[in-house]
């Protein structure tokens, strides 16, 4: 190479030095007509394009952005290393994204609620998955522990008014956990406890308990971690005194007990902490009647913080089949969305959707799909709790008493002899 050849790719790699090193200097800035331009061009989802985060909301991994704010975030705990029957509730996260595809923020106007959750004063982000080892349970408790209780702490972005604005959650964001095998409530209730220090009142929709004791599963082969499963994390939660035994509540259940009697409903412990509500109830209760017992034993307190739980197989098998222990002869989707809808007015600080195993779901994504619903409809109930102003709805209750049951058109009736 001739002398001044190599000078000058020593030039060149000079000035690509420093062009590297001043790169925002050269950065190239988009104007803003044409940044407009683009925007009405391009910036456009169709429910099945894009990349699947909830419900097409933004996905900004929170966990490593501080100054990420929002006032309900979606979290994914793809975690299933704590189960007694089928595993694959990893997987679980990701199936619900992609079942929540037709929930696009301009078309999810709730009828029943008379709202749209996407539209309205909560700036909701899906904050990605939290990175848990599937090596390890005791580490997987702690970072889902560190992670919850980091999200659920940060600043929140639009004060919310109505009771929700009135209320001990006034001032924090609400996380919407996407599981994962239930164990994933534990470390949620651990950070709650932290959080609004004061016992959580629980809210289980359930065909199980998850109070057992832990000594159901082995009473000889016993280790810490043993106690961390997915059948006892109640009773865990219970012993460490996160659960608020005079409030919380199961519903749904319809599981067979351990022994020959019924001792897991009546042995004195962390068993007994909630009332019991069966998926056979609804037959007398009805939906509504559902909501009432519910009520009457949660309450309405502003100052009571209450957690809501729902695993997936309070669903009959028919319609959410892809689950980890299923258990014929439970509600249908349209019951329990009906039931959560009466249950708007709780004062819920956050929630879970779990155990959802798309391995054993059907091609039509039956039980993907139900999980999407019920987030939509808690994250309605999150942010209509926050707006000050009587939005009535289909189900919802008027303060008037007017509402509870579907106000119905009267439309005329064809004469019989016509039909
Ligand atoms: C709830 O009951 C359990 C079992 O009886 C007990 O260990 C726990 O401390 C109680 N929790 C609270 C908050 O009082």
């Amino acid at each position: 190479m001739p002398a001044w050849k190599s000078l000058l790719s020593v030039l060149a790699l000079a000035s690509t030095a420093i062009s590297c090193a001043h790169h925002d200097d050269n950065a190239e800035v988009v104007p803003e007509h044409e940044r407009e331009e683009l925007l009405k061009k391009w910036d456009q989802e169709w429910s099945f394009s894009g990349i699947a985060s909830f419900a097409h909301l933004r996905p900004v991994k929170c966990l490593i952005e501080p100054t990420e704010h929002y006032d309900i975030a979606i979290i994914g705990a793809p975690f299933d290393t704590a189960v007694s029957y089928r595993p694959g509730a990893r997987f679980g996260p990701r199936a619900i994204r992609a079942a929540s595809a037709r929930q696009m923020s301009g078309t999810s106007y709730n009828t029943r609620a008379g709202i749209n959750p996407y539209k309205s004063w909560a700036k909701i982000t899906d904050c990605g998955d939290i990175p848990i080892t599937p090596f390890d349970n005791g580490l997987a408790e702690r970072q889902m522990y560190e992670a919850f209780l980091e999200l659920g702490s940060r600043k929140i972005v639009n004060q919310p008014a109505g009771v929700a604005g009135r209320g001990i959650g006034a001032k924090h964001p609400k996380l919407v956990t996407l599981g994962g095998d239930h164990s994933v409530a534990l470390p949620a209730l651990r950070a709650l406890y932290e959080i609004y220090q004061k016992p959580i009142t629980v809210l289980h929709f359930d065909a199980h308990l998850d109070t057992w004791n832990p000594v159901r599963y082995s009473a000889y082969w016993q280790s810490e971690q043993t106690q961390f499963n997915h059948g006892s994390f109640f009773h865990k939660a219970s012993r460490e005194g996160l659960i608020c035994n005079s409030t919380s509540a199961h519903a749904g259940l319809r599981t067979r007990l351990t022994g020959v009697d019924d001792g897991d409903y009546t042995t004195p412990g962390p068993e007994q902490g909630f009332i019991r509500i069966h998926a056979d109830d609804i037959d007398e209760l009805g939906p509504m009647g559902v909501v009432d017992a519910i009520v009457n034993r949660i309450g309405l307190d502003p100052e009571q913080p209450v957690y809501l739980s729902v695993d997936i197989d309070v669903l009959d098998p028919s319609t959410a089949p892809g689950t980890g222990t299923p258990e014929p002869g439970g509600w249908t989707t349209r019951e329990f969305i009906r039931i959560l809808r009466g249950l708007e007015k709780l004062n819920l600080v956050g929630a879970d959707i779990v155990e959802v195993s798309p391995a054993y779901d059907n091609k039509g994504e039956t039980t993907a799909l139900a999980a999407a619903q019920v987030a939509f409809e808690i994250i309605t109930s999150m942010v209509k709790s926050g707006v000050d102003e009587e939005l009535g709805g289909w189900y919802g209750r008027r303060e008037d008493g007017s509402g509870g049951v579907g106000v119905v058109e009267e439309v005329e009736s064809a004469p019989k002899d016509e039909l």
